[in-house]
Formats: C-alpha cells, sequence, structure tokens
C-alpha cells in the first residue's frame, strides 16, 4: 500500500486549536496540509472540495465544529447551545447532496443534547468524544464494506470506478475502492480502470493517484471510454460510491455515474453501490427528492485550461451530481452487509 493510508484527510488538533485538512485540490502535484481555525474557513474548505467525498466531508464538520466549540467563552449552557447551533447551520449550508455532511452534525447534536444543563468544560469534551466516535465508525464501516465488496470479485477481474470513492473521500479506506485494496492485500490482481470524472477530475487527479500509490494495477480513461473499455471485455465489475441512497435504492453520486450504470446494464455488467448505511436517508422516498447541486459554470468552460475553451456568456450546466436509478443497481454494499433488488426491504431492517 505504500505510504497512501499514512495521508488524513481530516485531523482535529486541540492543542493548536485547528481543524488540519489535507488539501485534495492540490493533488497529485503537491501533499500540502491546511490548518483551519474559523467556521467560515471550514465551510470553505469544504464548498471548494478541499475536503470531498461524502463521509470525509462528515467527518470534517464533526471535528470542525467541535474545535470551533472549543473556544467559546460561556458558563451557560444555553449560550453555548446557541453558538453550536448557528456554526451547524452554517457548515450544514456548503454542500447540498452528500447527507454524511448533516448526519455527522445532528449527531454532534445529539450527542451535546444529552448533556443539557450540564456544564461547559464536559459539553467540550462530549464534543471531541463524538467526532472522534465518528471517524472511528466511518473506518470501521470502510473495512467491512470492503470486505462485503470483496466476496462479489474475484482474482484478476477488470474493474471499473467513476470519482473518488477511496482513501481519500473518507478516513481510511474508501468505499468503492475498499475492496480493491482489500484485494490488493491478498493478491486478487485485480486492473482497474478510473474514469477521468469531468469536470474537477477525481478519477485523474485522486483515483488514478491514490491506485497508483498503492500499486494497484490502474489505467485512467476519459469519461467517454467506459463504453469501449466494457465492449472490449477488459470490464467484469462496476464499483461506486454514493453521495445519498434514497429508501427505495435510488443514488445520488457524482455526476456521470448514471450514464456508467446504463452502460453496464447494456453490456451485462454488475453495477455495485457502495458507501456505509449512514449514507441511506430514509426521509427520501426516491432519488427525486434528493436536492442536486450546482456548481460554478467556470468548471467547465476555464477551470484547467491555460485558457478559455468555450464562448464567453455560453450557457452552462454543471451539476454535480446525477441519480441513478435503483432498477440499474446491482447491489448495495454497506457495512451491515449487501442489499439487493428491493432495496428498501433491506434498508429498512439494517436502519
Ligand atoms: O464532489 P465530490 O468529490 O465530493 O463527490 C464525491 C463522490 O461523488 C463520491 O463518489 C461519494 O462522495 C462517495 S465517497 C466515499
Amino acid at each position: 500500500m505504500g505510504d497512501l493510508f499514512t495521508m488524513v484527510t481530516a485531523r482535529a488538533d486541540y492543542e493548536q486549536g485547528v481543524l488540519i485538512i489535507l488539501d485534495q485540490t492540490q493533488l497529485p502535484n503537491r501533499e500540502e496540509y491546511l490548518a483551519l481555525r474559523t467556521p467560515e474557513e471550514i465551510w470553505e474548505a469544504i464548498y471548494l472540495l478541499k475536503v470531498r467525498g461524502a463521509p470525509a466531508i462528515g467527518v470534517a464538520a464533526a471535528y470542525g465544529i467541535s474545535v470551533c466549540m472549543q473556544s467559546v467563552e460561556t458558563a451557560e449552557f444555553d449560550g453555548f447551545y446557541r453558538e453550536f447551533s448557528r456554526i451547524k447551520e452554517y457548515l450544514a449550508s456548503a454542500r447540498p447532496t452528500a447527507v454524511n455532511l448533516f448526519m455527522a452534525l445532528e449527531r454532534m447534536e445529539t450527542a451535546l443534547l444529552g448533556h443539557r444543563g450540564e456544564e461547559v468544560g464536559l459539553l467540550k469534551r462530549v464534543l471531541r468524544e463524538e467526532a472522534e466516535a465518528i471517524r472511528a465508525e466511518d473506518a470501521a464501516a470502510c473495512r467491512k464494506i470492503g470486505e462485503h465488496g470483496l466476496s462479489l470479485l474475484n482474482p484478476g477481474m477488470g474493474l471499473l470506478t467513476h470519482c473518488n470513492a477511496g482513501h481519500l473521500a473518507v478516513s481510511e479506506y474508501g468505499t468503492a475502492l475498499a475492496p480493491i485494496y482489500l484485494g490488493q492485500e491478498r493478491g486478487y490482481g485485480f486492473s482497474v480502470f478510473a474514469d477521468e470524472t469531468r469536470p474537477l477530475l477525481q478519477g485523474a487527479r485522486l483515483t488514478a493517484f491514490e491506485l497508483q500509490k498503492a500499486g494497484v494495477d490502474v489505467t485512467l480513461i476519459c469519461d467517454n471510454m467506459a463504453s469501449s473499455v466494457m465492449k472490449q471485455g477488459r470490464v467484469q465489475a462496476v464499483l461506486v460510491g454514493c453521495d445519498r441512497v434514497a429508501a427505495n435504492g435510488d443514488t445520488a453520486n457524482k455526476i456521470g455515474t448514471s450514464g456508467v450504470a446504463v452502460l453496464a446494464r447494456y453490456y451485462g455488467i454488475p453495477f455495485y453501490v457502495l458507501g456505509p448505511t449512514s449514507t441511506i436517508d430514509m426521509n427520501c422516498s426516491t432519488g427525486d427528492e434528493i436536492w442536486i447541486e450546482e456548481r460554478d459554470p467556470a468548471e467547465v468552460t476555464e477551470k484547467w485550461y491555460s485558457r478559455r475553451m468555450a464562448p464567453e456568456g455560453i450557457r452552462v450546466y454543471n451539476p454535480a451530481f446525477d441519480v441513478t436509478s435503483a432498477g440499474l443497481i446491482t447491489a448495495i454494499i454497506t457495512e451491515k452487509g449487501i442489499a439487493y433488488p428491493p432495496f428498501g426491504d433491506t434498508f429498512r431492517e439494517w436502519k
């Protein structure tokens, strides 16, 4: 695995009073860590994808709010809780689609309210402990997702993945990439195609980077090449992550995922979604209810080019995610096991 797992996506440094994140916008060229002190800095880091990936933004928000609350000077529970609520609402507004951001902040609030009226020193400790628990549970869930995912794969398979649902997107291992890392440890000899993932290139910048660093046989392809490698018989399974899974199994993930699912169905290739059960949102009955983030047109027209590549004033539609219909998904793999259609029955047992 090389030194991949020594890279830490988000952690708290309480002595310095900062949230430390690996700045993913600098990868693969520079491994640079940022120290964030204020809610505004943390919000911006999440919005600009300096820390990104559904579980990782949940962990970063939990550590972030915990760090910010350590310096709040009040002796009253009510004043402390008012400030917590203000920061919580603010951080939750950074990105709308990944449910993990909201879940992590809700969990922090529930922990705090479990100690209503108690002294502020204790409340600060409760927040520190809850953030740590969220991170530890995420890491443990990823390992189990890897084991369940690997049980569906055979040595020597060709795999295709979209976006980055690896170590960089979580606390450890990843979701979609977890079976690949476990397989690597056990000599499965997978060969992996990483879609570049327009427009922000998480596949090229992050998945290609981390799989290569771990010594996995990885080939980078443009998004529009997926059909070609599938047709050539070089892909036996597709593995992707998820930002929010509705109660019926409809799944929001990085834009382009649903197109890959359609291709996989056409070529008869299993399409697997991998994520922790915290990504299943039983409050959304179908994918139609998932709020899809729209982002800056400049990400499409100019961000990666030395000069603008589209006419000035052109209308751009830049949704960051799409919804893959449950009917295109072969199985949804979580830390609790593997769900097959109809997904809702299994989800109700798990949640
Ligand atoms: O916009 P991003 O980079 O945060 O999008 C990330 C994805 O779509 C991932 O596939 C998803 O969050 C799962 S990460 C384990």
